[in-house]
């Protein structure tokens, strides 16, 4: 396992901003992704990263919350309800927060690193995390959503 390097708005910006391609098999290689993610997401003390973050334009993300480590390959939204107004912030972008709306509840398919298909039905942050990690597969940061930006 390793350490990535986390790639960061103000060097990187046009890199976070491109869409990453699914990923068509699981390879050893993704596998060995997945764990490094993880342990750069941990030790960055996040509870999200998407492999675009690490350097790699392909639609897997991990994320961990109170409910748990998720690793999702290919991942999608298929239903949300409701709205939730609260911080949030992004290992891309450092020490900066701001407020943000999202879904409160969101019902997400993704692979697993076997290559099973699972459903998550999320709610509050975890599900705030869903919608923050996704928007990076498709090149969106929450600034873009920020309505209210939170000063020092
Ligand atoms: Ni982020």
């Amino acid at each position: 396992m390793a350490i990535l390097k986390i790639v960061k708005k103000g060097t990187d910006e046009e890199f976070l901003r491109k869409k990453s391609r699914p990923v068509e098999q699981i390879t050893p290689r993704i596998k060995t992704l997945l764990d490094d993610m993880i342990q750069t997401m941990r030790h960055a003390n996040g509870c999200g990263l998407a492999a675009v973050q690490v350097g790699v334009l392909r639609r897997v993300v991990v994320i961990e919350t109170p409910e748990g480590l998720f690793e999702l390959i290919n991942p999608r939204i298929i239903a949300t309800a409701g709205t939730q107004e609260s911080e949030e912030g992004c290992l891309s972008v450092p020490n900066e927060w701001g407020i943000t709306r999202r879904p409160m509840y969101v019902t997400a398919r993704a692979l697993n690193r076997d290559g099973e298909e699972y459903e998550i039905k999320a709610q509050g942050l975890l599900a705030k995390a869903i919608c923050h990690e996704l928007d990076h597969l498709d090149g969106i940061l929450y600034t873009d959503k920020v309505i209210k930006k939170i000063e020092d």
